[in-house]
């Protein structure tokens, strides 16, 4: 199969799959760039953007595999509070074009269950050349701004680049 021609589903994250999100493993050199799964599902649970966002942690499926999971913190009343936590395809399912089926499907939800969002956002690593890559492609500019948790660039996707995703 072409990459171009993945297809990827969002599962909520529930008591009935949360396990397969635990069980998630990255490359030994990548997990400095994402929370881990454990992790992940605890900021969620906290809500440690605020209470005004709606937290969601997803795993992202092909087929009968799970291959990855997104999280989401979005102020659904804001216009450019939406940002994507974190996003993770496991190291043996990377390359094969996941990745960007699943950024695909993450942002047209977002767009789709907000309909206030003007813009999503969210942090990549200035070491994560290849994240970096996928996000630029898709339309993601840097803001010139940094997270305060991690001190790492915010990039944001807006206008037309964002429009695309409501089709
Ligand atoms: C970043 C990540 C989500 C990409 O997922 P993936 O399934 O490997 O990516 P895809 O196969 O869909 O490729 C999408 C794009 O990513 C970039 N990319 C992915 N792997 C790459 C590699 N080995 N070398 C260069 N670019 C690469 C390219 O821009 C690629 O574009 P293409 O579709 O034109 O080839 C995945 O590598 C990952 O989980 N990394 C570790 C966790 C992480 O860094 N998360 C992001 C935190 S900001």
């Amino acid at each position: 199969m072409k990459k171009s021609d993945q297809e990827v589903v969002l599962d909520p994250v529930d008591r009935s799959n949360f396990i397969k999100l635990f069980n998630m493993q990255l490359r030994p050199d990548q997990t400095k760039f994402v929370t881990p799964p454990r992790w992940t599902l605890a900021r969620c649970y906290v809500r440690l953007f605020g209470d005004n966002f709606e937290h969601l942690p997803h795993l992202i499926r092909s087929g009968d595999e799970v291959v990855g999971y997104a999280t989401t913190a979005c102020d659904p009343n804001s216009a450019h509070n939406y940002w994507i936590d974190d996003i993770m395809i496991a190291a043996k399912e990377q390359g094969k074009g996941y990745g960007r089926a699943a950024m695909v499907e993450v942002l047209k939800m977002i767009v789709e269950r907000y309909p206030r969002c003007e813009a999503v956002q969210l942090t990549c690593f200035r070491t994560n050349l290849n994240a970096a890559d996928l996000y630029v492609s898709l339309g993601f500019r840097p803001t010139g701004g940094v997270d305060e948790e991690f001190g790492e660039p915010n990039y944001k996707l807006s206008g037309a680049a964002l429009a695309k995703f409501r089709e």
